[in-house]
């Protein structure tokens, strides 16, 4: 079974507009749609999609908390939902003609004792777990190392992490050496500078996360695809470049790398199911859902080429 740990779960609101957002103006809604979410959860989702075992720990609150453990029950994925006194967060994204505006909340504060609640049950699920995925925010009152400290309990466990974070919640869980870090170059640039425009640049930041306590790095780009700098290589991948909705790619990224970790296929065949399920994920019209023939077209047809760069320096 593959964890996945969801510390800011949202019910993701999506408004569809006829015309154009306009600031200021009153709007009438064409359709909505409420679905669980939060990266954690939608990679989850995509794990079972894909016939894998996926679980999910989260922290839930409120009505929103209710809704999400409803859904999560009907998508028959297995969950231990911790009830908090907060009220778990929503997003709203309002799709126009034109694009999609979205507005996150920080979500609710987790207290001391919640979240001391919320390590001990994580203790006792990862030991039953082959893979912890790590993805998303943090709310506000869990600490700023809470990636670490997962990351640590996992590894003393004998399970490897994905971490799929920003900013100082990546910077903190690369001391405690994860399996795996996927950030994208935004996020990568919070802790890296760059410059990250050439292959071999990001290949050369993905050494640096290395260096900083990584095993291995997948640093995603968007339609360009992904550089991966892994303990036996590095390569940079990516499939035919779609349009549609690139919100949740580079979940469907991570849900492959998960994957690809399980199997412990050769790192060219899971950086080719990457870019090939991610590609798919942009291409379908729901957000955080993939296709299962357009992603094996799309896997098949991936180009993967190797990144000449300078043997990993221990
Ligand atoms: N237009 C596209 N066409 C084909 N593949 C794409 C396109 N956009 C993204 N991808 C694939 O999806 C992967 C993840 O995309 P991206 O780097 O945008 O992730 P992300 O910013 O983490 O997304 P999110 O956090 O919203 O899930 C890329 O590495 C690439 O393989
Ligand atoms: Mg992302």
């Amino acid at each position: 079974v593959i964890l996945c740990v969801c510390l800011n779960a949202a019910l993701d609101v999506t408004y569809h507009l006829d015309g154009e957002l306009r600031a200021g103006a009153s709007h009438r809604v064409a359709s909505q749609l409420q679905r669980a979410g939060g990266k954690a959860i939608n990679v989850a989702r995509l794990l079972v999609d894909a016939g894998s075992v996926a679980a999910v720990l989260a922290p839930v609150g409120g009505d929103t908390g209710t809704m999400i453990r409803t859904q999560l029950a009907a998508a028959g994925i297995e969950s231990q939902l911790i009830e908090v006194d907060g009220v778990t967060r929503r997003t709203l994204t309002v799709v126009d003609s034109r694009d999609a505006t979205v507005f996150n909340e920080a979500g609710p504060h987790i207290s001391e004792p919640e979240w001391a609640l919320l390590l001990s049950t994580f203790d006792e699920q990862v030991s039953g777990a082959d893979l912890v995925v790590l993805a998303g925010s943090l709310p506000p009152g869990i600490p700023a190392d809470a990636y670490r400290q997962l990351t640590e309990i996992a590894a003393a466990r004998g399970v490897p992490s994905i971490v799929d974070a920003e900013a100082q919640a990546l910077a903190l869980a690369l001391t405690g050496h994860p399996y795996l870090v996927k950030p994208n170059l935004a996020e990568l640039a919070t802790v890296i500078g760059g410059p990250l425009t050439s292959p071999a640049q990001i290949a050369a930041a993905g050494r640096e996360l290395q260096r900083r306590g990584a095993t291995n790095a997948v640093i995603s780009c968007g339609s360009a695809g992904l550089v991966a700098v892994s303990d036996s290589g590095c390569w940079l991948a990516r499939a035919q470049v779609m349009t549609g909705n690139p919100t949740g790619a580079g979940d469907a990224l991570t849900a492959a790398l998960a994957l690809g970790t399980l199997a412990d296929m050769p790192w060219p065949q899971r950086l080719r199911d990457g870019a090939g399920m991610s590609a798919a994920a942009v291409a379908d019209p729901v957000a955080g859902h993939v296709d299962p023939q357009l992603r094996a077209e799309l896997t098949a047809r991936a180009l993967v080429e190797v990144i000449d760069l300078p043997e990993r320096v221990a």
